[in-house]
C-alpha cells in the first residue's frame, strides 16, 4: 500500500527554509488504515442556501437531505457530491446545543473531515489509546433495508473532529435518516472537481508541533515537509507549516502556525476571526483547471488576485505549463515547479463573511508539493485583502 518518495519535492531555490523528508509515506505506519476522505461537513448558519451556493457556483449535485421532513428536528443537512468529493451541510434548527453555538462562535466552517475505514471500533479504539479525545463511541446506524452504517468520532485542532465511517454494509445514499434528492446538477458544463487533495488546519503560536506529534503518534501519519518561516515570509509577517501525510498518500494534512513578525500574519487573522484553530482551507484536484476556473469565475466565484509582475517572471521561474501565460494570468491561475514535475493552483477569497475558510483549485502534473513557489507571492495578495479588511 505504501509508495515511497523518492527525491525532493521542493525546488532547489526555496531548499533553505524547506525541509523535505524523502521517506514519510513509507514511515507512515498504516495501523487503522485509512481508505481516503469519506466526506467533509460543514456546520453553517443556513444550510439549504449553502447547498444551492454550493450547486449553482460550483456544481456540486445535492444527493441527500435531512431534516425536519424527514423526523430530525434540530438540524438540517444537505449531501452535496462532485466525482469523489462528498460535501455535507448542515444548519441548527433551534438556538441551543452545540451546532447553534459552533455557529454562533465560529461563523460557517468546518465541523468534521471524516475518514473512510474499514472497522470503526478498531479505529476508535486505537486512535484514543493513543491519546485522542473520543467524540462518538463507535455506533451502528440501522438503516433498515439499507444496512447498517458504522460510524465514531475523534477530536482534533479546536472543534474540529474526524470520523470514521465504514459504509461496508449500508447501501443508502448518505446514512440513515438521509432522503435521497433527486435534483440535477447546476449548469456546470467544463467544470470539474474530482477529489479532495488537501486540508489545512491554523493553529495557534506555539501548538503547530503539538498536533505534528498529534497526527503522527494517534493516526501513524509522518511529516512529508516542513516549510520554516524563512520560507514563508513576506516584509510584514510570517507563518509556519509542516505538512503531515498518511501512508498511501491520499491524506495530506499541512498545519500552520503564525510567526512573529511586523504586522499581523493571516494565520493570525484567521485565529482572530473563527476564534479559535480550525480548517483554513480544502484544496479541490481537477485535471482541467483552466475550464473550472474560467466556469467557476462566471459564475461568480471570487479568487485572490496576482499582481501582473508575477506572471511576467513566471516563464523564467517555471519553464512551460501547458497552459500559456496569458490565460493564466487572465484567470489568476498560479504555477509552480518541482524536480518532480509542476502544478497549477488558484486559491478563492473567503466563501463566507469572516475571513476564515477558503477553497483552493489544484491541478497536479507530477509535482507533489504545495506551490512553495508561490508563497511569498500568494501572502502579498493575502495581505492586501488583510489590509482591505481592516485586518493587517
Ligand atoms: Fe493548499
Amino acid at each position: 500500500m505504501t509508495e515511497t518518495v523518492q527525491r525532493s519535492v521542493v525546488a532547489p531555490s526555496a531548499a533553505a527554509g524547506a525541509l523535505v523528508n524523502p521517506n514519510a509515506y513509507a514511515e507512515a505506519g498504516d495501523f487503522l488504515p485509512l481508505d481516503g476522505i469519506d466526506h467533509i461537513e460543514f456546520w453553517v448558519g443556513n444550510a439549504r442556501q449553502a447547498a444551492a451556493y454550493f450547486r449553482a457556483l460550483w456544481g456540486f449535485t445535492p444527493v441527500a437531505f435531512a431534516g425536519l421532513e424527514t423526523g430530525v428536528r434540530d438540524r438540517a443537512s444537505y449531501v452535496m457530491v462532485q466525482n469523489g468529493i462528498r460535501l455535507v451541510l448542515t444548519a441548527p434548527l433551534t438556538p441551543d446545543g452545540p451546532l447553534a453555538d459552533h455557529v454562533r462562535l465560529h461563523g460557517d466552517g468546518v465541523h468534521d473531515i471524516a475518514f473512510s475505514v474499514r472497522d470503526v471500533a478498531t479505529s476508535y479504539q486505537e486512535t484514543t489509546a493513543r491519546g485522542a479525545v473520543g467524540a462518538l463511541p463507535p455506533t451502528e446506524l440501522d438503516g433498515g433495508p439499507d444496512g447498517v452504517l458504522r460510524q465514531s468520532s475523534v477530536r482534533t485542532y479546536g472543534d474540529v473532529i474526524h470520523s470514521f465511517v465504514d459504509r461496508s454494509d449500508y447501501h443508502g445514499m448518505f446514512a440513515p435518516g438521509y432522503r435521497r434528492i433527486r435534483k440535477p446538477a447546476a449548469h456546470a458544463e467544463g467544470l470539474s472537481l474530482i477529489e479532495v487533495d488537501h486540508c489545512v488546519g491554523n493553529v495557534e503560536l506555539g501548538e503547530m508541533d503539538r498536533f505534528v506529534a498529534f497526527y503522527r503518534d494517534v493516526f501513524g501519519f509522518s511529516q512529508l515537509i516542513h516549510y520554516d518561516d524563512k520560507v514563508i515570509h513576506t516584509e510584514y509577517s510570517a507563518l509556519m507549516s509542516k505538512v503531515m501525510t498518511n501512508g498511501n498518500g491520499r491524506i495530506k494534512f499541512p498545519i500552520n502556525e503564525p510567526a512573529t513578525g511586523r504586522k499581523k500574519s493571516q494565520i493570525q487573522e484567521f485565529l482572530d476571526w473563527y476564534r479559535a484553530p480550525g480548517t483554513q482551507h480544502v484544496a479541490l484536484r481537477t485535471e482541467q483547471i483552466v475550464e473550472t476556473v474560467r466556469r467557476l469565475r462566471e459564475n461568480g466565484a471570487e479568487f485572490l488576485g496576482m499582481p501582473h509582475e508575477y506572471y511576467r517572471e513566471l516563464p523564467e521561474r517555471v519553464g512551460d505549463v501547458g497552459v500559456p501565460v496569458e490565460t493564466l494570468e487572465e484567470l489568476g491561475i498560479e504555477a509552480d515547479r518541482d524536480e518532480e514535475g509542476y502544478l497549477l493552483q488558484i486559491f478563492t477569497r473567503p466563501i463566507q463573511d469572516r475571513p476564515t475558510f477558503f477553497f483552493e483549485i489544484i491541478e497536479r502534473h507530477g509535482s507533489r508539493g504545495f506551490g512553495v513557489g508561490n508563497f511569498r507571492a500568494l501572502f502579498e495578495a493575502l495581505e492586501r485583502e488583510q489590509a482591505r479588511r481592516g485586518n493587517l
